[in-house]
């Protein structure tokens, strides 16, 4: 290793560990934040697109290990909108929760989203600012899209400061796994659809991709969102699709509109 490689690593594993946001491009405080160096590149094509991103499992909360790699419910999301629903983004103004390394990001501007709003944990945001600014500069520049730190439950005055003029969809994908975080996923979600309707006159939708695992906290993340939304399925099973669409990582993934 170099001792520019050293540096880089050193740079890197600071954001990692930082709870501090890290400064964004257009901020005179930018920093590039460097490549990660032990952290894995991987390749997707998305909308003919060659798209790419680093897993490292250095990032995110270290004790849960979940914030580092793409789950098979991003990849459900990305092809349910590339294949089955072309228009879903186009020209939304999208803002997802629980980003992870920021793919679905990447692939809401390839399908034509008119702006992305990607947030998680504090910690979450070093590789996923990197994956968004750095390795797909080239597909994300001149869109409008934001990284900002956004946690579940949070105060609504917090995440008001946040968002957007408008949303018009709210996407999740693999958020539905933890008994202790779907109360404050979904207040989340509430305070975001009540705030757009009460000030904007306007009700996100919000898409949920979920695989199928423990039953307990999806039961109740889906016995809670159904207190306060209407649930549409738009995808169950994916069939004899499958193999049409290469998509043997989601054979268990189900996606939801409420
Ligand atoms: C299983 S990963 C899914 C990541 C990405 N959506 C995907 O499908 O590849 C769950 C994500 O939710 C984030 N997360 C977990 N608890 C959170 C919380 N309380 N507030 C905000 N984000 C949270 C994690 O950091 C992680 O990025």
């Amino acid at each position: 290793m170099t001792e520019d490689d050293l540096i880089a690593e050193q740079n890197y594993a600071a954001h990692l560990r930082s709870e501090q946001p890290v400064p964004q491009r257009g901020n005179p405080a930018f920093v590039p934040i460097t490549p990660p160096a032990f952290g894995l590149r991987k390749t997707k094509v998305i909308c003919s697109h060659k798209v790419t991103y680093y897993e490292d499992p250095r990032a995110g909360d270290r004790d849960s290990l979940i914030a580092w790699q793409v789950w098979p419910c991003c990849d459900a999301l990305m092809t349910y909108a590339e294949h089955i629903e072309p228009e879903l983004l186009r020209g939304k103004s999208v803002l997802e929760l629980g980003s992870g390394v920021g793919l679905l990001g990447v692939a809401a501007c390839l399908l034509g989203a008119r702006s992305v709003l990607l947030t998680d944990i504090p910690k979450a945001l070093p590789l996923l600012r990197y994956n968004v600014f750095e390795e797909n500069a080239v597909h994300v520049t001149g869109k409008n899209v934001r990284v900002e730190a956004l946690e579940w439950g949070s105060d609504k005055a917090c995440i008001k400061h946040i968002l957007p003029d408008k949303v018009d969809i709210i996407v999740c994908t693999d958020v539905v796994y933890d008994a202790c975080a779907f109360l404050p996923l979904v207040k989340t979600l509430i305070d975001v659809t009540d705030y757009f309707a009460e000030n904007h006159d306007s009700v996100p939708l919000v898409l949920v991709a979920y695989e199928k695992r423990e039953m307990y906290p999806a039961q109740m993340f889906f016995e809670e969102m159904l207190k306060y939304f209407d649930r549409k399925v738009l995808f169950q099973g994916w069939g004899s699709m499958r193999s049409d669409l290469n998509m043997d990582t989601v054979d268990d993934t189900d996606v939801f509109r409420f």
